[in-house]
């Protein structure tokens, strides 16, 4: 599913030739114009070079993946950090730096603050890791691949359909350029996932019939600040982003994203169109912002299969985040890599020293560039991030919605840019409820898809 243009294995051109010598880098540059763009447009990096890195949101996430960059091997170093809170960056770099003494060296002036902040972070390194809120996905990765940066960036990658397709845009220039792209979907992975789906694909259990994906569970964190610690409704918003649909998208599209990409990896496809339903039935309080706490939609293949999807945040009820396929002759729990099948049944067995997933998708992304190796994530990241944006418009309408509706959407959730003076897209009422969709109705269509 990796989708990119070919772009050439080795690179005899040396990081440190290239750009260790500017009066030799303008002699040579009538000879470089021969090559291709890939060639000059970032600094190559051979095998022992270091890779300076950089991180975009101090959050648990953005710790967890620059700890595994670091852990790809000794010359890779964070050098440059941002948030748009002082205090996350503060913390996240004194826990960074107590893991990883030699390899994190973030000196004050390479610390960044406010919503600006991941231009400079860009500036200073290699390879960026985005892993803010994702509704600011897109404009931070455009902006890392306009700066000729590599880029480890988080799942989702955007929360409205202009999003991906900036995301798709920007996925052609990285190609372009040669750039490498790693989306945190570390589910392609797993060696257990890899294989099984491998065994699927090769008619395990037959012609694949339906499909059911779930991330149900009792919900993620409450909201961190209270009205009386922000100063300001935007402060309110980003501390408490995943209540906020242009910062985080809805559950459907943060967290069930992972569920519904592992069928679009099975099926080597994308849905025609999807129906649901969904609302907030137990999570109602104002504080819980915008988002419903639960969805379910029945999503259409090509080649007319069907999956069903189920994604909630309500403690006490039937809890399960697993994808399943029922094929022919047989089925599948793809999650725990097992399949019964006619022939007989089958289970993946995990080796003793089998690295987390998280780990290697650093360590192939970091070969890739090493070795200068297509790789390049965006496209199927940014198509299973509609794929979760189709299933909130077809919750939020109740309607349904085709592929092409939720691809070329106008509903724009997410500004191009905020400053600290910027008013959120939306707020509440006098009573500080938030607008919650309502389907059926036909002017909030108009503000869904
Ligand atoms: N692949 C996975 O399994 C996995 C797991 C957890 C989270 N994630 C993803 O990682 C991303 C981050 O999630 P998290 O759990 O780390 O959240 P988090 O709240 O812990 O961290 C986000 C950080 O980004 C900062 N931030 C917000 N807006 C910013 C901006 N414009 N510029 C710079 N910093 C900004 C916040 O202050 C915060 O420190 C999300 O997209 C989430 O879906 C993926």
């Amino acid at each position: 599913m990796k989708e990119s243009k070919k772009t050439p294995k080795s690179d005899s051109l040396n990081r440190r030739a290239f750009v260790g010598n500017t009066t030799k880098t303008a002699v040579a540059g009538a000879a470089l114009s021969a090559l291709p763009i890939e060639r000059f447009a970032h600094a190559a990096i051979s095998p022992g070079d270091t890779i300076k890195i950089g991180l975009v949101g101090c959050g648990g996430r953005g710790t967890g993946a620059a700890s595994q960059a670091l852990s790809t091997g000794e010359s890779v170093k964070l050098v440059a950090m941002a948030d748009v809170f002082k205090d996350k960056l503060d913390e996240r770099h004194a826990l960074l730096k107590k893991q990883s003494e030699k390899q994190v060296d973030v000196p004050d002036e390479n610390r960044f603050v406010g919503p600006d902040a991941y231009k400079k972070v860009i500036e200073q390194v290699d390879l960026v890791i985005l892993t803010t809120p994702p509704g600011f996905r897109p404009y931070h990765f455009a902006e890392a691949i306009r700066q000729n940066k590599h880029v480890f960036m988080e799942k989702p990658v955007a929360v409205d359909g202009p999003g991906v397709r900036k995301v798709l845009e920007v996925a052609k220039e990285a190609d372009k350029k040669g750039l490498k792209v790693g989306v945190g979907l570390q589910r392609h992975h797993q060696p257990g996932y890899i294989e099984t789906i491998k065994r699927l694909k090769d008619g395990a259990i037959g012609d694949l019939v339906s499909m059911r994906a779930y991330w149900n569970g009792g919900g993620v964190w409450d909201p961190r600040a209270t009205r009386e610690q922000a100063k300001t409704e935007l402060e309110y918003q980003l501390r408490n982003w995943y209540y906020y649909n242009w910062l985080c998208g809805d559950h459907i599209t943060e967290q069930h994203i992972h569920n519904l990409d592992v069928i679009n990896w099975l099926k080597d496809g994308f849905p025609v169109l999807a129906r649901g339903m969904g609302g907030r039935q137990v999570r109602t309080d104002k504080k819980y912002g915008e988002i419903f706490d639960h969805h379910a939609v029945e999503y259409q293949y090509a080649d007319g299969s069907w999956l069903f999807s189920q994604c909630r945040h309500i403690r006490g009820c039937w809890n399960s985040v697993s994808e399943h396929v029922q094929g022919a002759t047989g089925h599948a729990d793809i999650g725990a890599h097992q399949i019964f099948g006619k022939g007989g049944n089958w289970r993946y067995k995990k080796d003793r020293d089998e690295k987390s997933p998280y780990q290697i998708e650093h360590d192939d992304l970091f070969a890739a560039i090493r070795h200068n190796e297509p790789y390049n994530e965006a496209y199927y990241g940014a198509k299973s991030t509609l794929t979760s944006i189709l299933g909130r418009m077809a919750t939020y309408t109740g309607g349904e919605v085709t592929w092409e509706q939720a691809l070329n959407s106008k509903v724009q959730l997410m500004p191009e840019s905020i400053t600290w003076d910027s008013k959120p897209p939306t707020g509440p009422d006098e009573n500080g409820e938030y607008p919650i969709p309502v389907p059926g109705d036909k002017i909030w269509k108009r503000k869904i898809v």
